[in-house]
């Protein structure tokens, strides 16, 4: 199959039939404004040592800020952030204002209530077509014992039944 015969629609659907979690990464800017980002692709990948991955499109406004950044925190998002989800989501739109966080020795914010928080210095970069895949190492994480995880599927929010 030419690149030219490639379906990117269909095969954005088609992926969509992965039903995923959410996230918001969070990081700070150069100059120390502390910005998020909603995310589906977080994925764990090595228990030892502890490291998980998420992808950055290229074409994003945070991905400056992102790709020089030397730590992120990774907020696992519950049924109640999908405005939060939402409102990280929109273009341009990365300011924390308005969103109940708390602070992590790291640097970067966690969400409030969020179902588990990862706090990760920047471990490696990997160019991957128009995304790069962000690899962080795990300094420190928590967990909340109660809570329903958001759902992202066929690109709409939902949650386990
Ligand atoms: C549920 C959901 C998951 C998303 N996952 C990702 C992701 O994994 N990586 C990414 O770069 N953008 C992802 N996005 C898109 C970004 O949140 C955001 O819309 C995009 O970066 C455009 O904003 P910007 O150019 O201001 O950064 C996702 C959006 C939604 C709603």
């Amino acid at each position: 199959m030419s690149a030219s015969e490639f379906d990117t629609r269909a095969f954005r659907q088609a992926l969509g039939c992965f039903p995923t979690g959410v996230a918001v990464v969070t990081a700070h800017t150069p100059n120390g404004r502390p910005i998020g980002l909603t995310v589906n692709s977080f994925t764990s990948v090595s228990l030892d040592p502890p490291l998980v991955l998420w992808c950055l499109d290229k074409r994003s406004e945070r991905y400056p800020t992102y790709t020089t950044s030397d730590a992120f925190v990774i907020s696992i998002l519950g049924t109640a952030h999908e405005e939060v989800s939402s409102q990280l989501a929109r273009p341009g739109a990365h300011s924390l204002d308005g969103i109940s966080l708390l602070p992590t020795e790291l640097g970067p914010p966690a969400l409030a209530d969020a179902l588990a928080v990862f706090e990760c210095a920047a471990h490696g970069i990997h160019d991957a077509g128009d995304h790069a895949i962000l690899i962080g190492h795990v300094l420190r994480f928590a967990r909340r014992q109660a809570g329903a995880p958001l759902v992202f599927y066929q690109g709409r929010y939902g949650a386990l039944a």
